[in-house]
């Protein structure tokens, strides 16, 4: 990959982006340093992302800008590195290049054809085939390749000092997330995990009228994933797909499970579990989530369904009304069980679909990464609130082999160690030294 040197001022005696507006004086011309190709800042909105298109036009095509955040107008935003561009990567790189505060996309795929046909769609994006390759250049990462890289890759990022983006699961080990964030807290880069979910508008519709108490008392919930497809060669169905599934019983219930059961089985192809039942006991409140996940379904189901003592409700994320709260219930008689006297009693009213805005969770989850950049707070889905459900995925793998129940440890207890860093020649140090040369 070849780098440009920018100089934004005219002539060779460059100054910062804070002390031309100190100066009062606009660049006027851009100089780029690579076989002199001179580009006029009227041709490219006095941006980089912009001079970089119109090299590109000119049939320059691996081009990345050279310019660092001292170059940079004070009103700029940030430029994001996209890291894996397939089929989820390339929906982060179409929702960042309409969200406000971002100023450029730097596409990071190890398929260069990939990248390039991405890049006509986007033209104003730029490409790099390596992370720590990029890293000087940009101001934010969004990871989403696939999960076995995630750890290896945050972590790059955030040694950096760069705020993280990681596509769920956060890694593929508890180890793992304890050490991303124990490097988040030591680097004071946040790190935010791609629970997407979360920002999705029927769920957070959901969660209002959980928590007003509408629903009752929670019996159940009961959550469905499947769909035929797409196996994963680094994962099992559960931590492809049950990421999604324990973020929302968390987020719903403010809660993170204490035990877990499950069932798992590998019927395709063998070694690798394709569908799953799992068992989810949240203490406060005292609540069962119920699981189930497969890669073998004909058709593709996305569902929460909530059964409460007074109202039930289901999000249906393929339905064109995704939130239904159903006026139902059941009742015994002055709390006695029912009998062939005294039979339950049916309340059966209305079914109440509320509006939802139709906005893209994707888009609003990512908008909200870049703000909390940019406003120095802590995100939602934060890395700490993803050792919960990395803590929860574990419990599920070893409740399955061991067939039985296990305990799930408590945040308190998954909390990083101040001294938590990877052992000497692990491959997270060698991805760090490599950066530092
Ligand atoms: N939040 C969601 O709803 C959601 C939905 C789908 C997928 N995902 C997550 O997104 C991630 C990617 O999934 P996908 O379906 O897009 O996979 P994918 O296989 O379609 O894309 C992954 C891409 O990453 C590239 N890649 C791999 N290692 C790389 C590296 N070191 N540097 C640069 N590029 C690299 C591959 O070439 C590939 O193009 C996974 O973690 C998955 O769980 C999240």
């Amino acid at each position: 990959m070849r780098s440009l040197q920018m100089d934004w001022t005219k002539g060779t005696n460059a100054c910062s982006y804070r002390e031309q507006a100190r100066q009062r004086r606009k660049p006027q011309f851009m100089t780029l340093k690579r076989n002199d190709v001179p580009a006029r800042s009227s041709q490219c909105n006095g941006r980089p992302d912009h001079a970089v298109a119109l090299l590109r036009m000119q049939g320059e095509h691996d081009v990345l800008p050279h310019y660092g955040l001292d170059r940079r107008p004070e009103t700029a935003g940030l430029r994001v590195a996209v890291v894996g561009c397939g089929y989820w990567g390339s929906k982060h790189v179409r929702v960042l290049s309409a969200t406000p505060g971002v100023a450029g996309i730097t596409l990071i795929e190890q398929d260069l054809a990939l990248a390039r046909s991405l890049q006509v769609r986007f033209p104003t994006t730029t490409i790099c085939t390596s992370l720590n390759e990029a890293l000087p250049y940009v101001d934010a990462v969004v990871i989403a390749t696939p999960p076995e890289s995630h750890g290896e890759l945050a972590l790059a990022a955030l040694r950096a000092r760069k705020p993280v983006l990681v596509e769920k699961p956060l890694t593929t080990s508890l180890d793992e997330a304890r050490l991303l964030v124990a490097e988040a807290r030591r680097s004071g880069a946040l790190l935010m995990v791609g629970h997407t979910f979360q920002f999705n508008p029927a769920v957070r519709e959901l969660r209002r009228r959980l928590q007003a108490g509408e629903l009752g008392e929670i019996y159940y919930i009961h959550s469905a994933r499947l769909n035929l497809g797409l196996y994963r060669p680094d994962v099992n169905v559960i931590w492809d797909l049950a990421p999604h599934d324990i973020s929302i019983l968390n987020f719903l219930l403010d809660a993170v499970p204490r035990s877990v059961d499950a069932w798992g089985a590998s019927l395709a192809f063998g070694g690798i579990e394709d569908m799953a039942y799992v068992k989810l006991q949240y203490d406060d409140p005292k609540v069962t989530g119920y699981v189930h996940l497969s890669w073998l379904d004909p058709r593709k189901t996305r569902t929460v369904t909530i059964v409460g003592s007074r109202k039930m409700a289901v999000y249906d994320d393929m339905a064109e009304e995704p939130l239904r709260i159903f006026d139902r219930s059941v009742h015994g008689h002055e709390g006695s069980p029912p009998s062939h006297e005294r039979p339950a009693m049916y309340r059966y009213g209305d079914i109440v679909a509320p509006y939802i805005r139709p906005d893209e969770p994707l888009a609003l989850q990512d908008r909200h990464f870049i703000d909390s950049i940019r406003q120095n707070r802590v995100p939602e889905a934060s890395g700490e609130q993803a050792l919960g459900i990395i803590a929860a995925l574990e419990a599920i793998d070893r409740s399955m082999r061991n067939r039985g129940q296990v305990t799930v440890p408590s945040l308190a207890e998954l909390e990083p160690r101040r001294d938590m860093r990877p052992p000497v020649g692990d491959r997270h140090a060698e991805a760090s030294s490599t950066e530092m040369r």
